[in-house]
């Protein structure tokens, strides 16, 4: 499904709920309410249509996104709950309150929503309205903030529709979200840490675990937690803008420039997009110590997936 023309108004009623979780299964694009702001939805399976919330936005680079569930036991399916984790859930959701977790690979999550890593982030949000369309849709929804990148998260319709009205396939309209602002993220997948002060106090979620959280380091951005050195990134050494493979280079191609590997033989930045995570896992499957990678256009999605090749080709230590 590919957006085209008006964005739909829909109603909190049922009518408008089964059209949105409709959209949803088609691969269309879907603003929500939930109790913090308005998320901007997709399904979480389908890696196009994540790839098209990055469109919207227009998103300079592929920060992982949260995945939203109808329930405690749809999450212990993406994430691994277990012990601290699952007591934190039960005793939290529905609840402004986002858990990273290790990902679940049998439940289908599509690499663009986690950037690769093999954490997710997951949450049930509170509110009928985005409880309802997630029973409705029955799977998982990725949704990061319904705004254009860089501005200020919506929490009216009306906020969506003037940010994103035209790019997107519907809205439901369920009033004004009453946290107002993000959910606090917690990462479990290790030793417990704050990644994102939110609606729930941080006080609360130490108070549960019984023990401090360990703070951002001093001058750390706090805020974009998934966007540095945590980012998964193929082991090889990769040359960027090549127009052929060099001895001994496995080359990732686009468009015209082939390759072993394509990320889109027809030169779509939204196939490039959905599927990059996947090649570059491949490239690491076949061995490649070294990869030449085809230019890719800098524009639109072009400008997140070259943000991604560069962070990826950047010296490590
Ligand atoms: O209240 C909210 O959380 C809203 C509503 C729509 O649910 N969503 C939201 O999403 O704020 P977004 O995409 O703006 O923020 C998601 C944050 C990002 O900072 C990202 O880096 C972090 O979650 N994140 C997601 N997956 C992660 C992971 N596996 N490891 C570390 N951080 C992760
Ligand atoms: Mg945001």
């Amino acid at each position: 499904r590919r957006h085209k023309g008006a964005t739909l108004g829909l109603g909190p009623d049922d009518a408008g709920i089964a059209r949105a979780a409709g959209i949803l299964r088609e691969g269309g694009l879907v603003a929500f309410p939930t109790e913090t702001v308005y998320g901007l939805g997709a399904d979480a399976r389908n890696a196009e249509a994540v790839a098209r919330i990055y469109e919207a936005k227009g998103r300079p680079s592929f920060n992982p996104l949260i995945v939203h569930v109808a329930s405690v036991e749809e999450a212990g399916r993406i994430g691994e709950l277990r012990g601290a984790s699952r007591a934190m859930a039960q005793a939290m959701w529905p609840g402004p309150l986002t858990l990273v977790l290790p990902l679940r690979e049998e439940a289908g999550i599509a690499p663009l929503v986690t950037a690769g890593l093999s954490s997710v982030a997951v949450r049930v949000p509170r509110g009928d309205v985005a409880g309802r369309l997630l029973t409705e849709f029955g799977g998982p929804v990725a949704a990061p903030s319904a705004n254009p990148s860089g501005r200020v998260s919506p929490t009216t319709a009306t906020h969506v529709f003037k940010g994103l009205g035209g790019k997107i396939d519907a809205v439901v309209d369920g009033g004004t979200c009453d946290v107002g602002l993000e959910s606090t993220i917690i990462d479990l997948y290790g030793t417990p840490r704050l990644l994102r002060a939110g609606g729930v106090p941080v006080e609360d979620v130490e108070e549960m675990l019984g023990m401090p959280l360990i703070a951002p380091l001093p001058g750390e951005e706090i805020t974009a937690p998934g966007q540095l050195s945590s980012h998964y990134a193929p082991a090889g050494a990769i040359r960027l803008d090549a127009t052929e493979a060099r001895e001994g280079e496995v080359m990732l191609g686009f468009g015209a420039v082939p390759g072993d590997l394509t990320l889109s033989k027809s030169g779509d930045l939204v196939e490039a997009a959905a599927c990059l995570f996947d090649r570059l896992h491949q490239l690491d499957a076949m061995g490649a110590e070294r990869i030449a990678v085809a230019p890719i256009p800098e524009a639109g999605l072009g400008r997140a997936i070259n943000d991604r090749l560069r962070r990826a080709a950047a010296p490590r230590d």
